[in-house]
């Protein structure tokens, strides 16, 4: 694993799991760095200096994510000597008395950049492919290998938490040279010869500054007037910041600097040490790595891609409609390098589609993250036109005009002879079942569901909807598309409101019941963001439309279908009041369950306690967060059970990306799992909401099913 080739007394350390693509923190790593620090602390007279580099692609990729998400509570003790451990081979590196290189050739994140903080210089290949940093925040952890420690001793509290730890921001080199946490950039060809002329020039005492007589942090502890005034306000800011939604790694991660920094290194570290075996032994990590790393990894690499279709890359794409989302398609064709023909009915329609792009450009050039030449090449991706004719030579459509199915058939009908023969037809349709509309549509085989979210350049996810007639290859290369423009798909088949749009539709209508019962209304918003969501429901309702709901009930009653169309939920006929009673449709109406002041921040609008909530009624807080989870939960159940979903992974990342289910608790059916008692627990549970609040909790008969049968969605 580790190869050890002495020149001249430089030992030049080459990580390279055998048996892996990249190397990771697993016992083979463990075994070969004890062997290796005891044979350098054995030869350390004859030794100049230590380089430590890669064989791989990249430096080190981290902490052994598969054996992370098996730690078990009773695990805690074994998981807190692991680590120990881990720091003790650091630890004896770093005090070895010789100086020691990180000569970084590919990406070091977690464990890696740990490894590279270890050593007493880092340099970096001048690659910006390459990324540095410590994102364990985002899986539900901390950086428990001394990266919280180091870090904090290195930069000071402030920058560490800030810069670092808190955010786990991917650093870049150049970025990760301006925040501190490497020493130099140079280029990849010249890495090793770097680190060796480092040495060679060393004649410090080898020591790391925080090993040194009377060290002090940068920036101070926290008792210095300048922390004692920032420290107090950060876990409030922090707070804010998560909208009081438990995640338990920021505080943790928080603490950790905090308590470290007020200490000698060996005993912060065993504090980072016990706070990371907290993190690792909970339930929240687990269902944030299960999400973040292996259902996203599974989906981004094609698990619901028909394998046997070659691989599509789209040249030219027509967007029809330049609104809102079409304005947004075609940024994000673009940047992808895709040509655009962006169409509406008239030249200035289409133009102002083409505006949006300019506008965003122009915030990367203001924040230096874009060149001038840069934004005009990128402009000239982008064809603005009202005339059908100029979208001949697109070998891919994304239909993005009002919703009306007539509407959207009559705009393919007339490109069908213009674009490509084979052309992939895609509609962003958010609510009209595909199989209708590909009723309308020539080649209904090549056409498929493409619902991207608002706004488009921010949203990762993109739901395909695979119609009756939808073919295979249309699959594939619809999914190649999302892959191109570097986003998330997951693949679903036709119902009404897809996957997305339904579970969506029972949250929001779940907290618009809850206001016709008489809850508070601004704790029906607390409960939500509390339990994680990111923007609570009758918010939430406003964005979309309280008039969306309205006409997808009317066009499934028209359909003479009402599954999926919350026909008689309770929280429909606050939606009607509002809209019919009160003409308040919405966020973009000005107002909707909040108003929207043009000179402050929205409000709650007043008129909802005089006319629905009348005489207030308590209900515990845990109901109402339990009611809405469960709701989406449930539906998503059903979704799965229809043949809706075609897997568990889709659900979750779906549920997570695309609507906000809170990521801590790893999307709609990992909420399922890991509910206290597992699936029997839930179906307790969704009985009793059931008694208490209506039949749309009972439990659907798949969940039953595999409750008695001791299984897991999986
Ligand atoms: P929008 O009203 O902002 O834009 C629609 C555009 O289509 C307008 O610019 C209009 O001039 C244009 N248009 C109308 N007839 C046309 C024709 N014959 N040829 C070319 N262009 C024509 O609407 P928005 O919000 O962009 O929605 C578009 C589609 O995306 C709808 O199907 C909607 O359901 C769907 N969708 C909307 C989401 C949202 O959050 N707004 C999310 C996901 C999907």
């Amino acid at each position: 694993m580790i190869d050890w080739i002495n020149s001249n007394g430089i030992v030049t350390l080459t990580m390279d799991d055998p048996a892996a693509s990249a190397n990771t923190m697993n016992d083979t790593y463990l075994a070969a760095m004890a062997s290796t620090v005891e044979r350098l602390q054995a030869e350390k007279n004859d030794l100049v200096g230590v380089v430590i580099t890669s064989a791989k692609q990249t430096f080190f990729a981290g902490g052994n994510l598969q054996m992370l998400s098996q730690i078990q509570p009773e695990d805690a003790a074994e998981v807190f000597e692991t680590v120990e451990e881990v720091k003790r081979q650091l630890r004896v590196l770093e005090t070895l008395g010789v100086p020691v290189v990180a000569a970084i050739n590919g990406a070091a994140l977690g464990g890696g950049l740990e490894i590279a903080l270890a050593c007493h210089h880092r340099i970096v290949a001048d690659d910006n492919r390459i990324e540095l940093g410590v994102p364990e925040v985002t899986l539900g952890l901390l950086p428990g290998g001394g990266g919280i420690t180091r870090t904090v001793r290195l930069l000071g509290l402030q920058d560490a938490l800030m810069k670092v730890l808190l955010q786990g921001q991917r650093m870049k080199p150049s970025h990760a040279l301006s925040v501190g946490i490497v020493d130099e950039v140079v280029p990849a060809a010249e890495l090793l010869a770097a680190a060796y002329r480092w040495i060679e020039s060393y004649d410090g005492d080898a020591k790391q500054p925080w090993d040194r007589d009377g060290y002090k942090i940068p920036g101070g502890t926290p008792a210095s007037p300048k922390l004692a005034a920032f420290l107090p306000a950060f876990p409030a800011n922090l707070r804010k910041q998560l909208k009081g939604a438990p995640y338990p790694a920021p505080k943790a991660i928080m603490s950790a600097a905090v308590e470290g920094s007020q200490v000698d290194f060996a005993t912060a570290s065993r504090i980072e040490s016990r706070y990371f075996v907290s993190l690792a032994t909970g339930q929240i990590a687990k269902n944030m790595i299960n999400a973040f790393f292996f259902e996203l990894q599974a989906i981004n690499a094609g698990a619901s891609r028909p394998a046997e279709v070659p691989k599509y890359q789209a040249r030219k794409v027509g967007v029809l409609g330049a609104g809102m989302m079409g304005a947004g398609i075609a940024y994000v064709c673009a940047k992808a390098g895709i040509e655009v023909v962006l169409k509406d009915v008239s030249p200035a329609a289409a133009e102002k589609g083409k505006a949006y792009s300019e506008k965003l450009l122009a915030k990367q050039v203001q924040k230096g993250r874009m060149s001038v030449d840069k934004v005009e090449e990128f402009l000239s991706r982008i064809t603005p036109t009202a005339d059908p004719n100029d979208l001949a030579g697109c070998d891919l459509v994304i239909e993005a005009v009002f919703e009306s199915e007539e509407l959207k058939q009559k705009v393919f009908a007339e490109i069908a002879g213009v674009i490509e023969p084979d052309a992939l037809l895609c509609s962003n349709t958010s609510t009209l079942p595909i199989t209708s509309l590909a009723d309308g549509i020539d080649r209904p085989d090549d056409f498929i569901g493409m619902h991207f979210f608002s706004p488009v350049d921010r949203m990762q996810l993109v739901e395909l909807i695979v119609g009756e007639k939808t073919s295979d290859r249309a699959l594939a290369k619809a999914y190649d598309v999302v892959r191109q423009i570097k986003k998330t798909p997951i693949v679903v088949n036709d119902s009404r409101g897809f996957f997305t749009s339904r579970v969506f539709g029972t949250l929001v209508m779940e907290g618009a019941a809850m206001v016709a019962e008489g809850v508070n209304p601004v704790t029906i918003e607390r409960a939500a963001t509390q339990l994680g969501f990111p923007a609570p429901p009758l918010a939430m309702l406003d964005e979309v439309t309280l008039t969306l709901p309205m006409k997808i009930r009317d066009a499934a009653r028209a359909a003479g279908d009402s599954a999926g169309a919350f026909d008689d939920h309770p929280g429909m006929a606050v939606a009607d009041r509002l809209v019919t009673e009160f003409d308040r449709r919405g966020k973009a109406a000005g107002a909707g369950f909040y108003d929207y002041p043009a000179d402050g921040p929205k409000q709650l609008w007043p008129g909802l306690w005089e006319h629905f909530v009348r005489a207030e009624v308590e209900v515990p807080l845990l109901d109402l967060q339990e009611r809405m989870a469960f709701a989406m939960s449930l539906e998503t159940v059903k979704c799965l059970d229809e043949g809706v979903l075609r897997s568990v992974a889709d659900a979750n990342i779906g549920s997570i990306f695309g609507i906000g289910f809170p990521p801590l608790h790893g999307g709609t059916l990992q909420y399922i799992n890991a509910y206290e008692g597992g699936l029997p627990g839930f179906v307790a549970r969704t009985r009793e909401l059931a008694a208490a609040y209506g039949s749309r909790f009972e439990p659907p008969a798949l969940l039953v099913r595999k409750a008695d049968a001791g299984e897991k969605f999986a």
